[in-house]
């Protein structure tokens, strides 16, 4: 199922070519991007997502259209979705640069898709991981701030193909080190660590985007009574915490089982009582 939405509340018929050769988005990836889940009609965090695409565009010096036309387009892809036969849909909010010697108008759209089975089964069996090097140190986003470390911007292609050796490795997914050897996040996802009834996750500071699955978990996790640390982690902290998880909208709390051909502890309840945490907000 596909439905798309320009900014103006216009549907467009999803298989009507949208965009030209000479879009930037397409010939540089220069442009931003969020999903979001949304469940029976209901976007989850979704003014946080637009939060993170303002700052997104803030750090790309690119002309974003205004909030409201955001939410406008949003309401009209869940509008249009059928909540009776599919309760979940991923919403992806897209802008571009606009076109290679246009007038700086950007290219912006909204489209809503079905989630897919193999998505739907790592949810439900968890997943087996591989860290990879991401060369970059703690201290990068701050001096090298062109590097965009913290937005999402529409340049995945290295996060796709460290998916790709992720798979050569027969793992499912990826967490980026840095040059400390300390976790960064996954190719689309955060990780989070319990440890004695802590939460722990890597900080933004580390030129990791702020996800807010993760900022949900962990404010549901508080209000609950869970300490909770957004920290640097050392790799080795993996295989010693009580549970390991890669967070983000889509797949929500995945378990991890197995890191670098290695088991990480995996206890039912404490997935279980993980996951009602982050529920308890919606
Ligand atoms: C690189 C990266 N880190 C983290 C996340 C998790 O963010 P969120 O929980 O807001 O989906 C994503 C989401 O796709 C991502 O692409």
């Amino acid at each position: 199922m596909r439905i798309l939405a320009l900014l103006d509340g216009t549907l467009v018929d999803p298989d009507t070519p949208l965009l030209r050769s000479h879009d930037l988005g397409v010939q540089r990836g220069d442009g931003i991007f969020e999903t979001i889940l949304a469940v029976d009609g209901h976007p989850r965090e979704l003014e946080a997502h637009l939060d993170r695409l303002e700052r997104s565009a803030r750090l790309m010096e690119l002309t974003l259209p205004d909030r409201a036309k955001w939410q406008h387009a949003v309401r009209t892809v869940l509008g249009e979705w059928p909540w009776g036969s599919e309760r979940e849909a991923a919403v992806k909010l897209v802008c571009t640069r606009g076109l290679d010697g246009g007038d700086g108008t950007p290219t912006a759209f909204v489209s809503g898709q079905s989630l897919s089975e193999e998505l739907m089964r790592k949810r439900a069996r968890g997943i087996s991981v591989v860290t990879l090097e991401r060369g970059i140190d703690p201290g990068m986003m701050e001096r090298a701030p062109w590097l965009l470390l913290s937005a999402k911007t529409l340049s995945y292609a290295v996060n796709m193909a460290a998916l790709r050796e992720a798979e050569r490795r027969d793992a499912d997914e990826v967490v980026f080190t840095a040059s400390d050897d300390s976790l960064l996040e996954g190719p689309t996802s955060n990780v989070v660590l319990a440890e004695d009834g802590r939460l722990a996750t890597p900080p933004p500071s580390s030129g990791i985007l702020r996800g807010t699955t993760q900022g949900a978990l962990f404010r549901a996790a508080e209000e609950a009574g869970w300490r909770t640390a957004v920290e640097p982690i050392a790799r080795e902290r993996l295989w010693r915490a009580d549970g390991v998880w890669l967070a983000s909208s889509i797949r929500k709390i995945t378990q991890v089982h197995t890191i670098d051909g290695t088991s990480v502890a995996t206890d039912s309840g404490l997935h279980e009582r993980i996951c009602k945490l982050y529920e308890s907000r919606y």
